[in-house]
């Protein structure tokens, strides 16, 4: 433990909660609901850990393709989860953010969101980013059409000719937030699935076989020391 490379940013796809509850005979929603559990357990370890933002993939904008009923309960466990963490955001120190988009999100979770990010922004221990309703291709579309808005046509065309990857991240979601240096998928599967894709251009990718709810502390270390190994190169040599 005493040598691990720290990350200073994990970034998380939670997959494979519909299978554990599958597994289990239960229905999806109680994956998502155990999943729930895992994600306060990880951010904890996290922060033990000394990692300083962590962002957790908790609702793409696919997502909408779910039946309804499943739709409904993640909303609902987010809303949820908003007013029942808060003491523990607050104890622990840690400060929420989201990225991603707030259409087709109801006017209370936008709120309770609000709320929450405003309640927590002075913390300092660790930042939990919260994808939620986030597709990394439309993130790079609404960077583009921030960039543009409120411009005269000369304005843009300098901008763009001035434009640099580093000046392109502050019109991201995730302006002011570094790269991901380490991203985290579980359930085995090998896909960036539209997860922060400008972002994790140079992340180390650990894959586990487990699925969310069953990823553990010990997990994560497990991803931690696998990512303490590699030698980031970043297109040069070592
Ligand atoms: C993917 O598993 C998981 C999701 C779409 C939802 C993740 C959300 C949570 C864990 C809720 C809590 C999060 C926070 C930040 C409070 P899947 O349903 O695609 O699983 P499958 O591939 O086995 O069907």
């Amino acid at each position: 433990m005493k040598d691990l490379k720290i990350p200073q940013h994990i970034a998380i796809v939670m997959d494979g909660n519909g299978r554990w509850a599958g597994k289990r005979h239960l229905p999806r929603i109680m994956g998502h609901r155990k999943g729930k559990e895992t994600a306060r357990q990880v951010t904890s370890a996290c922060s033990e850990l000394g990692v300083k933002f962590l962002t957790l993939f908790a609702f793409s904008r696919e997502n909408w393709k779910r039946p309804k009923l499943e739709v409904n309960f993640l909303m609902k466990l987010l809303e949820h989860a908003i007013d029942s963490e808060l003491e523990y955001l607050k104890r622990e120190e840690i400060r929420v953010m989201t990225i991603g988009s707030s259409e087709g999100l109801s006017e209370r979770l936008i709120r309770k969101i609000r709320r929450t990010t405003e309640l927590t922004k002075d913390h300092k221990r660790i930042n939990l980013v919260v994808a939620l309703n986030y597709g990394g291709r439309q993130e790079i579309i609404n960077s583009i059409r921030r960039l543009a808005s409120g411009k005269s046509p000369e304005d843009i065309q300098q901008t763009i000719d001035a434009l640099t990857p580093e000046v392109f991240d502050g019109y991201l979601d995730t302006a002011g937030i570094p790269d991901p240096d380490l991203v985290i998928r579980t359930s085995g599967e090998m896909r960036l699935s539209n997860f922060l894709l400008w972002q994790s251009s140079y992340s180390e990718w650990v894959v586990s076989p487990k699925f969310w709810p069953d990823f553990t502390r010990e997990d994560l270390i497990d991803a931690v020391a696998e990512y303490s190994e590699r030698n980031r190169r970043y297109g040069g040599l070592r």
